[in-house]
């Protein structure tokens, strides 16, 4: 069982979360946490947002039954943490492109403290959260609220690039890779798929990927996928 430090609302159902404890992993990889009992039947997939001496954090969005009950945690409450899962992120050289939607900038808070000087490119919807924590981590920081972020986002101008977001905006990145190496240039793209999931752990094929060469898992297998690997379906 692990200890809950604290579970702060940053803005409207969002959530950041601190477990204390002795936790390993990598940027990109993920935790399945459970604060419940036999309802809801699942573990809920919750990304590293950081990870160090003190513990393990996570930045939610609660959108159902699991994340309604993670919001409702106090400090000192008990959880039950499985990981890390997965493949997260290479370690990587070069010049570096950190680009996160919405949650989605959950994982790369880590990724910019693993790859410092990074550029980092954060895109909203609405009320930006989490802005000030990577500012001092960037080499340039931009924020985009309400439009697209990756139309900021020059890709030839970098050597690898990691992407966090909702499926449309990876599915533009997969775009914009492509366009990058008709210009002559394209950087090794990285996309977090963040698949609904069941067991976590690449026993119940619930979280199925299309790729060039079959079908993955995108717990076992990913969720890192390169950019040219996946196939997007409407
Ligand atoms: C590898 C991985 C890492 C993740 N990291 C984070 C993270 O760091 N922060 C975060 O907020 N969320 C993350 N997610 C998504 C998170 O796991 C789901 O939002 C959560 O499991 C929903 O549980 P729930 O019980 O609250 O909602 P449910 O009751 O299960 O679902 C509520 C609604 O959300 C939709 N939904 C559920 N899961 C997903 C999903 N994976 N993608 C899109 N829609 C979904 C359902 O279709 C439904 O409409 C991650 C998912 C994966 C697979
Ligand atoms: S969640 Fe079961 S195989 Fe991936």
């Amino acid at each position: 069982m692990a200890t809950v430090i604290s579970n702060e609302r940053l803005t409207d159902g969002v959530y950041h979360l601190r477990v204390e404890g002795n936790y390993g992993g990598t940027m990109g990889q993920f935790y399945m946490l459970r604060a419940w009992g036999a309802y809801p039947l699942l573990s809920r997939p919750l990304s590293i947002h950081q990870v160090n001496d003190n513990g393990v954090e996570f930045l939610y969005h609660v959108v159902g039954e699991g994340t309604k009950i993670l919001a409702e945690l106090e400090p000192g409450a008990a959880l039950e943490l499985e990981g890390p899962f997965g493949n997260g992120f290479p370690a990587v050289e070069g010049k570096v492109a950190l680009i996160g939607g919405g949650i989605g900038i959950a994982p790369l808070y880590y990724s910019a403290q693993e790859l410092p000087q990074s550029d980092i490119y954060l895109g909203f919807s609405r009320e930006p959260f989490r802005v000030e924590a990577f500012r001092p981590l960037a080499a340039e920081l931009t924020v985009n609220v309400g439009g697209l972020v990756l139309d900021s986002v020059d890709f030839t101008s970098y050597d690898h690039i990691f992407v966090c977001g909702p499926q449309p905006m990876l599915k533009a990145a997969q775009q914009k890779s492509i366009a990058a190496e008709a210009a002559g240039k394209r950087p090794n793209v990285y996309l977090s798929l963040e698949n609904r999931m069941a067991c976590g752990i690449g026993a119940c094929l619930v979280c199925s990927v299309s790729c060039r060469d079959g079908q993955r898992k995108a717990c076992a297998d990913g969720p890192v996928f390169l950019a040219e690997e996946v196939v997007f379906h409407d």
